[in-house]
């Protein structure tokens, strides 16, 4: 299987893009990872825990002032000057567009400024490359205009972006550990309370991408978030003081299965017994049994195809071949539609399991599924730009 080693820092690469693009060296640079979530998917926008993990993969953004605002990618090479109050364009430059904005409103952003953003991440691929930009452009543009905000208001101001100005039904997982990622452990984030709490997780895992690339622009994740704002009101009815649908106990589901459509029903089961999984999978990591966080990964990928309809035929596949052949387990990770396999196998038999995935993949879909490890790795920096 090809498996792509990126030693390439991304910051190096959008400081040699902004000279080339703009013939000066940027005044300030920062990077911020992509994410694999362990476990906790759709439970973001619900209350519920999520437990992601910061990939050494990362986006850089390198910027220096300027009159009006100008920005470069090194997906395509292109200098583009925008207009930061125009309706957006629906390409990678809203997201430049979503930040600025929001750190206007807070009084953190710079008059204009030439922007050169690189990565190492794949798009699409369901590691969060968008909350990867946003998080990273949010210091980098603050830094420019002197501010130095709070991971908090990094957070919020990716979040704001990302929602509020391009309009995606987002959580606020991937603005989260994209600001809090720190290496050798996963973050346990509790959306209802805020609550973080860091939990050891010294190894390696595999990332298996379907080749299939989701766009959560498109409105799949609004319709997903949509059906459960409708079955939470729909619940209210049964429990007036329910706040999210994560609240809600097992116990609970016969309930909401007598009173709700099936198909909402479905989403709300998959909400609670994630929740429910989550929980148990932080304290799984915590005591290093990896029997059984890989078996509740395998129970939360088999959610995600019965009850949310979030997986695809490629990614079930993939937990399946690793399952058939010694991994701890496996689970589509992020929004679903399409994007990548997080595969957690013991790090001598990793080589193994992983051909035994490329064979089978090859031999249902005839073609190379793409992988590639990681360690956990470091939320959002300010980069040091080479003399
Ligand atoms: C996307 C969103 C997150 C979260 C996941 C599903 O990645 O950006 O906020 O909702 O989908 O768990």
């Amino acid at each position: 299987m090809p498996t792509t080693v990126t030693r390439l820092s991304s910051v190096r690469l959008a400081s040699s893009l902004f000279e080339s693009s703009f013939s000066s060296r940027p005044a300030v640079a920062a990077s911020a990872p992509g994410r694999v979530n362990l476990i906790g998917e759709h439970t973001d926008y619900n209350g519920g825990p999520v437990l992601p993990v910061a990939l050494e993969r990362r986006t850089a953004v390198a910027a220096g002032v300027e009159d009006g605002w100008f920005f470069v990618s090194a997906l395509d090479g292109t200098v583009r000057g925008v207009e930061i109050d125009r309706p957006l364009r629906r390409d990678w430059t809203d997201y430049l567009v979503g930040v600025v904005r929001e750190l206007r409103a807070i009084g953190a952003a710079p008059p204009g400024a030439r922007v050169a953003v690189a990565s190492t991440l794949p798009i699409g691929a369901g590691l969060s490359s968008s909350a990867a930009i946003t998080v990273a452009a949010a210091k980098a543009l603050s830094l420019l205009a002197g501010r130095r905000l709070t991971p908090a208001q990094l957070i919020e101001v990716a979040y704001r972006a990302e929602h509020d100005q391009v309009g995606v039904g987002c959580g606020r997982m991937d603005q989260t550990i994209a600001a809090h990622g720190a290496p050798g452990t996963a973050l346990l984030f509790e959306t209802g309370s805020g609550a973080i709490q860091r939990v050891p997780f010294p190894g390696r895992l595999w990332v298996v991408e379907t080749g299939v690339a989701h766009r959560l622009t498109e409105g799949y994740l609004d319709r997903r978030r949509a059906e459960c704002e409708r079955a939470l009101e729909l619940c209210r009815e049964l429990w007036p003081g329910l706040a999210h649908l994560a609240d809600l106990s097992t116990d609970d589901l016969p309930a909401v299965a007598a009173r709700l459509p099936a198909d909402l029903a479905a989403r709300v089961r998959h909400v609670v017994t994630e929740t429910f999984r989550t929980r148990l999978a932080a304290d799984a990591l915590a005591r290093g049994d990896f029997g059984q966080l890989g078996w509740l990964l395998v129970e939360g990928h088999e959610s995600l195809r019965v009850d949310y309809g979030s997986t695809i035929p490629e990614a079930d596949a993939i937990v399946e071949f690793a399952m058939d052949h010694g991994a701890h387990g496996a689970r589509l990770t992020g929004a679903g539609g399409g994007g990548s396999v997080v595969v957690l196998a013991p790090e001598d038999e990793s080589a193994r399991v992983l051909a035994e995935i490329a064979q089978g993949f090859r031999e249902r879909f005839g073609r190379e599924p793409v992988a590639w490890s990681t360690r956990a790795a470091s939320g959002v920096r300010r980069e040091t730009l080479r003399g």
